[in-house]
């Protein structure tokens, strides 16, 4: 079998905590792994047994000429690294977010057209299973028309205290919110109409979100991004026609409601038949999404697709931007129409 020649950049901690857990056991894949930080990428390399790494990603795009790349890089770094890699015509999945600001994902998406090829967005969520259990089994009885989404990503005075810069916690919204989101995106369709809030409550900057957002097949989230709590809990529920779904986590506890049936969909992964080998743990790579989503990117590098639904392609991945910009900016009205 002929295998495709995927190159990593960066091999930090989502790259050996998530990507290559799973790359690194499709037989239809080689990594080239490439990491500026020489000990992390000797460390990574051996422990997923990777024999081909590089230093620097400019060199491995032009000699290695890989098939597909995965930019996993911190937040600041991705937009260029991401634009090399498209600009040299190589599909592209990238870590969130996909730039710092909706511009830079505007021109990744350009960058993507005019070299004719493909970028996705590693929002994983998209492919969580149990996620998409539930909303199988809401939209089984009517479609999906209430959505509540909350973040609570621990306090911006705790970021501040690991050593944030105030530039990062004045923008914290991009890199922190993108996927909740993403996510009210996700099972709610294109925007409409939004009002939301950014407060001030206990920083000098925001360190609260807060929308009410429509959504053009007519359902409703209600979404708060919290940057005041000393926890980290990701939450959403979504209602449909006598059906509720209740997600914690959001691998940790995922409850159905239908009619007058519940079902606790935790185990759902397991009859899966595309499972993997197993693991008990709850949060391994594939409860949460990432062995779908690097398999559906590396699918689509292979039978020459462009990611589309349930991938976040770039052409969407800037709606999620706007969204986060309508938000951050506290809109208050019709989305209008766009260009
Ligand atoms: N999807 C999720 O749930 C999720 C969760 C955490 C982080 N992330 C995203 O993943 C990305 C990486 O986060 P992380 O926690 O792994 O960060 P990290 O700092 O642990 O790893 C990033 C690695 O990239 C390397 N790097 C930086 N510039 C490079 C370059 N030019 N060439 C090669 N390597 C380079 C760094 O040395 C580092 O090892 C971020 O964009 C973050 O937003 C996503």
């Amino acid at each position: 079998m002929e295998k495709l020649r995927v190159g990593v950049i960066g091999a930090g901690r989502i790259a050996a905590g998530s990507h290559l857990p799973c790359l690194a056991k499709f037989p239809d894949v080689e990594v080239v792994l490439c990491e500026v930080d020489e000990a992390r990428l000797k460390l990574v390399a051996d422990r997923f047994g990777i024999i081909e790494t590089r230093a620097e990603y400019r060199d491995m795009l032009a000699r290695d000429r890989p098939d597909a790349v995965f930019v996993l890089t911190p937040p600041a770094v991705t937009y260029g690294v991401a634009r090399d890699a498209l600009a040299a015509g190589v599909p592209t999945i990238m870590e969130k977010p996909p730039g710092m600001a909706t511009a830079e994902t505007r021109d990744l998406l350009a960058t993507a057209r005019a070299a004719g090829t493909t970028g996705m967005v590693a929002v994983n969520r998209w492919f969580q299973p149990m996620l998409n259990q539930a909303r199988r089994m809401v939209e089984a009885n009517d479609r999906i028309a209430v959505i509540v989404a909350e973040f609570y990503h621990y306090s911006l005075s705790l970021y501040r205290s690991l050593g944030s810069s105030e530039k990062t916690l004045a923008r914290i919204i991009t890199p922190g919110a993108i996927h909740t989101i993403d996510l009210v995106r996700y099972l709610g369709g294109d925007v409409t109409s939004v009002h939301a809030y950014a407060d001030q409550y206990f920083d000098e900057h925001a360190d609260s979100f807060t929308a009410l957002i429509r959504f053009e097949g007519g359902a409703t989230a209600l979404l708060n991004y919290n940057l005041t709590s000393p926890v980290r809990i990701e939450k959403v529920s979504f209602h449909g026609r006598q059906a509720s779904a209740f997600l914690v986590g959001l691998a940790e506890s995922c409850v159905v409601h239908q009619g007058d049936m519940t079902f606790d969909l935790r185990n759902v992964q397991r009859h899966d038949p595309s499972s993997p080998e197993w693991s008990d743990k709850p949060y391994n790579a594939f409860i949460n999404g990432w062995w779908h989503q690097a398999r559906f990117f590396v699918d689509c590098v292979k039978e020459g697709r462009e990611p589309a639904f349930p991938a976040s392609n770039l052409e969407d991945a800037v709606k999620t931007m706007e969204l986060i910009d309508l938000i951050g900016g506290q809109f208050n009205g019709l989305v209008p129409a766009r260009a």
